[in-house]
């Protein structure tokens, strides 16, 4: 039977935490490794990366150790198969991670989609229907609705109208209703309180509730929800809002915790357990 793609899912990799550039190199090369050695061929995977790849965007050596490790992951094997990357940006890269900065959101996109005009949400379409089951990849900035000067302060994320509307409509374009399967991805975490994550939630996950749900009667399915920015990285959220696989990266960089990187090994799997959740560091971020 025909496979989708399988999909590695990273975030929160917060290069440069601790101004620690030396570390945060390490990191890079230990991510490539890992995943050069264990995914193969470079052909079956997709890599999704959901946003915090730098600690603070002001600084520019953070910048490069992110492109750095794009550039690393994008290297064709020597059979000249190469991993599909695709990434949205998380609060950290627009700034401090207390405040979303504007002035990053044409700087990221020129930097990893090399378009400074690309507009959210991202839609890719990842598969040929021949040798892998078409996936439609959908990702959001959960920054855009904070770009504003009554909001932009603390880490709270908030889609925004003008891109959730769009977000229905792109869900619905005839090339994406024809994948066998879809993915959403964003980085904050829908699905936490705003009592208990003051300043960190995502202030409009009900109206992106509504989407999905709406999309969803009219037999349009989203398969997986990923995520980060909490680096929890618990996949207890599982069947919320009807999508089979809900699940937080946590943080690949190991800022603060122990990191692990997941393995969504098959989409067409309805158990769960066949994915893999794989430690990567212990949490002391070397
Ligand atoms: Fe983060
Ligand atoms: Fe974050």
């Amino acid at each position: 039977m025909l496979k989708p793609k399988k999909i590695v899912h990273l975030t929160d990799l917060h290069l440069g935490y601790e101004d620690d550039v030396v570390n945060s190199a390490k990191t890079v090369d230990r991510v490539k490794a890992w995943i050069m050695t264990n995914c193969t061929p470079r052909s079956d995977y997709v890599i999704v990366i959901t946003g915090d790849l730098v600690n603070n965007a002001n600084v520019q050596a953070q910048w490069d150790l992110s492109v750095d490790l794009i550039q690393k992951l994008s290297e064709p094997a020597p059979t000249s198969e190469k991993y599909e990357i695709l990434l949205v940006p998380g609060n950290h890269d627009y700034g401090t991670g207390s405040n979303a900065d504007p002035k990053f959101v044409p700087i990221f996109k020129q930097q990893y989609f090399n378009n400074s005009g690309v507009v959210y949400p991202l839609v890719k379409i990842v598969g040929n229907g021949t040798t892998h089951e078409k996936v439609a990849f959908i990702g959001l900035d959960s920054n855009e609705g904070e770009l504003n000067p009554q909001d932009e302060l603390l880490a709270d994320g908030e889609i925004g109208d003008p891109q959730l509307g769009e977000l229905g409509r792109k869900l619905r374009r005839d090339d994406v209703k024809e994948c066998a399967y879809r993915v959403v991805y964003l980085h904050h975490h829908p699905f936490e309180s705003p009592v208990f994550k003051f300043g960190h939630w995502l202030k409009d996950r009900k109206k992106l509730a509504d989407v999905l749900k709406v999309a969803d009667d009219d037999g349009i399915k989203v398969d997986a929800l990923l995520f980060g920015h909490n680096h929890g990285g618990r996949s207890f959220h599982n069947n919320s809002w009807g999508i089979h696989r809900v699940y937080d990266g946590g943080t690949t960089g190991g800022k603060r915790k122990p990191s692990f990187i997941r393995i969504i090994e098959n989409l067409s799997d309805p158990d769960v357990g066949a994915d893999k959740t794989v430690q990567f560091t212990d949490g002391t971020h070397s």
